[in-house]
Formats: C-alpha cells, sequence, structure tokens
C-alpha cells in the first residue's frame, strides 16, 4: 500500500508525519512505515486501544522484522517479539525483555481524525514515506 499524500506537522520543536490511515492496520498487526531512509514498525494493539512505533530493524540480526511480529504483553509491559529468533522487547521502552544488552527505538503515535501519525522527532529533508504491509 503506497500513500501519496504527505503531512509533515511540527508544532513546537515536534515533528509528525502521517504514516496511514486507522483503517490500514488488522486488529493487533503491524505495519513498515518508510519515512526517509529509516524503517518505522507501527502496531495497532487492538486489545488496549493503544498504537505503538519501534525501529524495524530487529537488533539481534539486524533483520528487517519487527513489523511482521508477534504483539503481547509481559505483566502490564507491552512488548513485540520478532519473528526470527523471538527475541522480545518493551513496546514502550524498547529494552530487550529477554536480558540482552540491546534496546529497540521507540517513536510517540498519536491519532487525530482517523489518521495515524507518528513523532520523528526532527523532519527529514527526504521526507518521502511509504506504508508496507
Ligand atoms: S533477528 Fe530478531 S531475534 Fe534474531
Amino acid at each position: 500500500m503506497n500513500t501519496q499524500d504527505q503531512t509533515i506537522s511540527q508544532k513546537k520543536g515536534e515533528a509528525w508525519f502521517k504514516a496511514c490511515r486507522v483503517e490500514d492496520l488488522a486488529e493487533n498487526g503491524g505495519v513498515c512505515v518508510k519515512y526517509g531512509e529509516e524503517q518505522i514498525a507501527l502496531f495497532y494493539f487492538t486489545r488496549r486501544n493503544e498504537w505503538y512505533a519501534t525501529q524495524n530493524q530487529c537488533p539481534h540480526k539486524r533483520q528487517m522484522a519487527l513489523s511482521r511480529g508477534m504483539i503481547g504483553s509481559c505483566g502490564e509491559e507491552p512488548k513485540i517479539a520478532c519473528p526470527f529468533h523471538k527475541k522480545t522487547f518493551s513496546l514502550l521502552t524498547g529494552q530487550c525483555l529477554n536480558g540482552d544488552d540491546c534496546t529497540i527505538k521507540t517513536y510517540p503515535v498519536k491519532v487525530e481524525s482517523g489518521l495515524v501519525f507518528i513523532g520523528v522527532g526532527q523532519q527529514h529533508s527526504d521526507a518521502g514515506y511509504s506504508v508496507f504491509i
């Protein structure tokens, strides 16, 4: 799925880009969103009615795979399990929950008027993006 319309909104030093529509994600599913050269995994955790975004690359073997992982909970902590070797990461902090010394980058997500925005901190000069399911 590709979306042609790209919107970057900046307020108070924040940069948000429009990743997709709410209905573009399956319940409890993830998609990979390309923003500039970055691949961002975006998740709709339907059971918790929460959205999360992380880097798509798993730090274990550098597979671009986290968007295809399985989301779940470890106690109250929402997590993503990489589909390759099942390393799990907190969707809140990015910390590896298997005790490994690695973390993943997390991004803020907001939903407005049926659209999903990812906070990217600073705008890329080449801010084109695509969404892949
Ligand atoms: S590549 Fe993700 S756990 Fe190994």
